[in-house]
């Protein structure tokens, strides 16, 4: 089933918790992750929470939990809710209070969902998607993982709209990331992905996709590329999540490398597989 959390109660998913001066409700004055859960067990979670404290510090903002109680908390609610195969939202704000810009004198809110997984299926990672090339309209803090995702929306909305799975965002003339994913192109054998700066977020998956890499021999430069060079790449992808590692197989009109996922998606695909079991 579906279940949620507010400062420190669970509660049933529909509940209505959230006062009308809630930070994140008002301003989007807060932080957040998405944890995908496998047969029970929270992939990466520690790694997903440390950048919680991250995103949390960067925004001055106190954590109501430490990593090692929000991992017991987040236990407790796959228990409750019975979930096996889950997506659990965490979103910590800077609390309730009257609407004032600055910091209030109020205690930090935490609130959560778990909910059944919303996987791809397995079609999609052996077809690849379409996505098109948008002007990244972010502000200059992306490794922040900040509820403040009007631009994000926006992209993905237009992505939608064009008939592709993902907005690929360029900023001064290079590849960034997606509006909700890591980016990704192959040439020659040699994977390029954005350097992981303030201009986006550092992918839990994307660390992992990395690490796979190296293990496995392939190259990485960890270098910006253009659109260009997307558009010329013998192979492309995207990683989250929720997408796991998908393969790019057309940007707008241009279909990337064969049409289909290539061997180096298909081999990272696989190899981060057999770091969820
Ligand atoms: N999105 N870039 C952006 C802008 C993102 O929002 C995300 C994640 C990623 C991939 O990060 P990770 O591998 O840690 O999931 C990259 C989540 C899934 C979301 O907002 O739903």
């Amino acid at each position: 089933m579906t279940l949620a959390f507010f400062n420190g109660e669970f509660l049933p998913i529909d509940s209505l918790v959230i006062p009308i001066d809630e930070r994140g409700h008002q301003f989007g004055d807060g932080v957040y992750e998405v944890i995908k859960v496998y047969d029970g067990k929270p992939f990466l979670m520690r790694e997903h929470l440390v950048r919680l404290e991250n995103s949390a510090k960067a925004i001055r903002l106190e954590m109501p939990y430490t990593v090692e109680q929000l991992e017991e908390l987040i236990g407790e609610g796959l228990t409750r809710a019975d979930l096996r195969d889950a997506q659990v939202y965490v979103q910590i704000t800077r609390g309730i209070a009257v609407r004032l810009h600055a910091f209030p004198d109020a205690s930090p809110s935490i609130s959560m969902t778990l909910r059944p997984a919303k996987s791809l299926s397995e079609e999609t990672f052996n077809t690849g998607v379409k996505v098109t090339l948008l002007e990244d309209e972010r502000w200059l803090n992306c490794y922040i993982k900040s509820l403040n995702l009007l631009a994000n929306i926006l992209a993905k909305q237009t992505a939608s709209d064009r008939g592709c799975f993902e907005a690929v965002l360029v900023r001064d003339g290079y590849v960034t990331e997606g509006s909700s994913t890591n980016a990704y192109a192959v040439k020659d054998g040699v994977v390029y992905t954005h350097p992981a700066n303030k201009r986006i977020l550092h992918g839990i998956t994307r660390a992992a996709v990395l690490q796979v890499a190296a293990e496995a021999g392939i190259e990485v430069r960890e270098e910006a590329f253009t659109p260009e060079f997307l558009l010329s790449a013998d192979e492309a992808f995207i990683t989250s999540t929720t997408s796991e590692v998908l393969a790019i197989t057309q940007v707008d009109d241009t279909v990337i490398g064969t049409g289909r996922p290539g061997p180096v998606v298909n081999q990272l695909h696989a190899k981060f597989r057999e770091l969820i079991v």
